[in-house]
């Protein structure tokens, strides 16, 4: 490359656009180089805003009377709208509508429910544990990861295990892009209708037979005599698949990925379990929430001019809140490109800020760590053949479709 050609490179402006492959791959020196460049971005093409600072994208989720959820939180166009709350319930609402329903839900969904799941959650990652490390290598996605996020959830709202497989794959199908196709491909979309017709014959199910799962408090949840219409239910339902299920498989496969790019950070997290310290546990899911997380970014739309960082966003515009870049700012985070288990994790933003805090933090939280638990209770060492992994490619959800792992068993 000659100088003039290196010189052109630098000087060309920051470009971003989430459904590229490259981003995929790799979107933390994009990032860098919106907060230091564009700390407020402009896609026109695509017609969106982009917000990297943590300082603008806490600000962002905590302002929700300018920066709305009414028409979602996805850039992409099929997902978006005033109509985003029938498959993304709640989270595309604001007040009162979105306290209203968050209430209700939450009269269910308590945080008793998400305890008392512990010793399942246990035994779930068990199941598939023991012959994954008894054959000694395995995918740690299609064989673990991919697995209990979905077993979880539907123990919670009483999918029966014969299904369970199929709505796994109807929930892959929903979120998987392919490459140049920046919108919901139509397989996505049967999908969504596939999944959405299963949750109402399971509603009209548990109203005639009402079991002790969420999908039964849900529907006998009420507050000043206001109760959750089936639809209502559906959608949360919906949501909870969508927003529970890829999230907490990338968080699982992102921890044993990064702890093996850095041997150090995986020998001390796995001598926790030798001497018995589990906090070390709680660093290595913390540091891989922040560091990596899977839930890359959140979409708002304007309810009135906002003016940031000299430039004036319009009425009804597109931002997007990058999560993924406000964990890395050095602003924040000293030397944040750095996979360290030993810092100091709480200013991230990985399940947002505010009336939208996501509302499954603590089972993911408790997944991930019964889930390392028992990897380290029973692990020594491993390797990860990182030419064979392949990358989920979805314009928010970051991680691994496949991630093939050998393991070496404690004796
Ligand atoms: C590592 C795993 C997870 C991550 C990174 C994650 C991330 C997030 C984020 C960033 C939000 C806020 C969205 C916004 O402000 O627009 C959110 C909301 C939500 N999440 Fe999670 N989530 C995870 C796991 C889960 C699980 C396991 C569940 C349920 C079982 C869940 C259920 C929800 C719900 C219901 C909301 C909507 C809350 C509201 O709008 O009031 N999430 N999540």
């Amino acid at each position: 490359m000659t100088m003039t050609e290196e010189a052109g490179v630098a000087d060309a402006p920051v470009h971003y656009n989430p459904y590229e492959y490259s981003m995929h791959e790799d979107p933390y020196p994009t990032y860098s180089r919106l907060r230091d460049e564009a700390p407020l971005y402009r896609n026109d093409d695509l017609g969106f805003w982009a917000l990297s600072r943590h300082a603008d994208v806490s600000a962002g989720f905590r302002d929700s009377a300018r920066f709305s959820n009414s028409h979602g939180v996805s850039l992409d166009k099929a997902a978006s709208g005033p109509h985003a709350d029938r498959t993304m319930s709640f989270l595309a609402m604001d007040a009162p509508r979105h306290t209203r329903m968050r209430a209700l839900v939450s009269r269910g969904f308590t945080p008793r429910r998400v305890v008392e799941m512990e010793d399942r959650i246990r035994a779930l990652t068990l199941e598939h544990l023991e012959p994954a490390l008894e054959a000694g290598s395995f995918d740690f996605i299609g064989d673990l990861a991919g697995r209990l996020p979905m077993d979880v959830i539907s123990e919670l709202i009483g999918v029966p295990r014969q299904d369970r497989e199929e709505l796994r794959r109807l929930a892959d199908l929903l979120v998987h892009r392919e490459e140049g196709v920046e919108d919901v491909p139509p397989s996505g979309i049967e999908a969504a209708f596939s999944l959405a017709g299963y949750y109402a014959d399971m509603i009209a199910e548990r109203r005639a037979r009402p079991t002790d799962d969420l999908t039964s408090a849900l529907l006998e949840a009420e507050i000043d005599g206001d109760r959750l219409t089936d639809d209502e239910v559906t959608a949360f339902l919906f949501l909870m698949v969508v927003a529970g299920n890829e999230t907490t498989t990338k968080l699982l496969a992102n921890a044993w990925y990064w702890a093996w790019r850095n041997p150090d950070q995986c020998a001390w997290a796995l001598d926790g379990a030798v001497v018995h310290d589990p906090a070390r546990i709680d660093a290595w899911v913390e540091e891989t929430l922040r560091y990596d997380t899977s839930s890359q970014m959140l979409a708002r739309i304007t309810l009135e001019e906002v003016e940031l960082h000299g430039r004036t966003i319009p009425a009804g515009d597109r931002v997007l809140l990058l999560v993924g870049s406000a964990n890395r700012d050095p602003r924040v985070f000293p030397a944040p490109d750095r996979y360290d288990l030993r810092r100091d994790t709480s200013q991230l933003v990985s399940f947002g800020v505010g009336r939208h805090f996501c509302l499954g933090a603590s089972l993911a939280r408790l997944e991930a760590r019964v889930c390392l638990t028992e990897l380290a209770a029973r692990v020594e060492g491993y390797g990860v053949d990182a030419e064979a992994a392949t990358r989920v490619h979805s314009v928010n959800v970051r991680g691994f479709a496949t991630l093939p792992t050998t393991v070496e068993v404690r004796r």
